[in-house]
């Protein structure tokens, strides 16, 4: 009991080759959802669990999401010197409150080597991940990250990992699980199985807490789906010596990696902000009619 994760290990060295040619030279984590780049609203959701400890497993192109996050750099010492401070205090006040340590990932070999790279960081303790194609809200209770966290330190050992249910026909976009309905101990993973080869509907929506073993695990692992190393099949891997535990997630999710999506997610942020909510909603409603 009472095991505690203090790091969380963000992997963000991915091309966004599905937001080209908008990713061309702009990292994807820096699309705005409404007027806060996706990458701010993932670490909100780490500080909101008390994960303040942030680990950008990044490439070559990324540098730009470190100085997001820099209260230091010129555009921040720019906008306070002339006043306009204010513009950029959700992230100023974000800042105060985490470390960034960034890693880079050389070659694009998968999930589970982007996660195995933190391994220098992490050392053997057990840490968070959070994969920022997701965006997934709970305005009404702990984030998504937080609740995984929370099953993590109830149990004595193993990983906790957040599930959430998607349409039958998706299955093949995401890692899959099969769990005991009754402790939510996991049967099985399976990543982007085909609908008619899937043993559920429920997805990860890349929320994981691990036992830092998981980077034997991943060692162990050859080449999956796309040829890429995948965390999911070193999950698999791990799950036949140690217990893992899903977790479902209270929330909305927006898959972010996807256009549809992502206009989906500005669209519910922007709804949900009273300074855009009435004149939005009329003007939703009136295209509606019109197209
Ligand atoms: C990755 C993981 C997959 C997970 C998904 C969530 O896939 O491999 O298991 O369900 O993220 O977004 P990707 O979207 O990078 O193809």
């Amino acid at each position: 009991m009472g095991r505690k994760v203090k790091k969380i290990v963000i992997p963000v060295a991915g091309m966004g080759t599905r937001f080209l040619p908008a990713t061309k030279v702009l990292p994807k984590e820096l699309l705005p959802i409404v007027d806060r780049p996706i990458i701010q609203l993932i670490v909100e959701e780490c500080v909101s669990a008390g994960l303040e400890t942030i680990v950008f497993v990044t490439s070559r192109p990324k540098v730009t999401l470190e100085d997001h996050f820099d209260p230091a750099d010129l555009a921040s010492w720019k906008l306070q010197a002339a006043g306009k401070g204010h513009l950029i205090e959700s992230v100023l006040e974000l800042a105060k409150k985490i470390q960034i340590i960034s890693i880079r990932q050389h070659v694009p070999r998968g999930l589970g080597d982007a996660v195995l790279k933190a391994e220098a960081v992490v050392g053997k303790d057990p840490f968070a991940v959070v994969l920022g194609d997701d965006i997934v809200v709970n305005h009404d209770g702990p984030s998504a990250i937080g609740q995984c966290l929370k099953t993590f330190e109830e149990k004595d050992s193993g990983s906790v990992v957040g599930i959430l249910e998607v349409p039958k026909a998706e299955t093949n976009k995401y890692g899959i699980v099969d769990f005991n309905s009754s402790d939510g101990r996991v049967k099985s993973f399976v990543e982007k199985p085909a609908p008619e080869k899937a043993p559920s509907n429920w997805a990860l929506p890349g929320r994981y807490i691990f036992e830092a073993d998981i980077f034997d695990a991943i060692r162990a692992t050859t080449s999956g789906v796309g040829n890429e190393i995948q965390l999911t099949d070193a999950m698999a891997h791990l799950l036949k010596t140690q217990p893992f535990y899903a977790e479902k997630i209270k929330g909305v999710r927006f898959d972010t990696g996807d256009k549809l999506g992502y206009i989906m997610a500005n669209v519910h942020f922007a709804l949900k902000d009273e300074k855009y909510r009435d004149t939005l909603a009329h003007w939703l409603k009136n295209r509606l009619e019109v197209l």
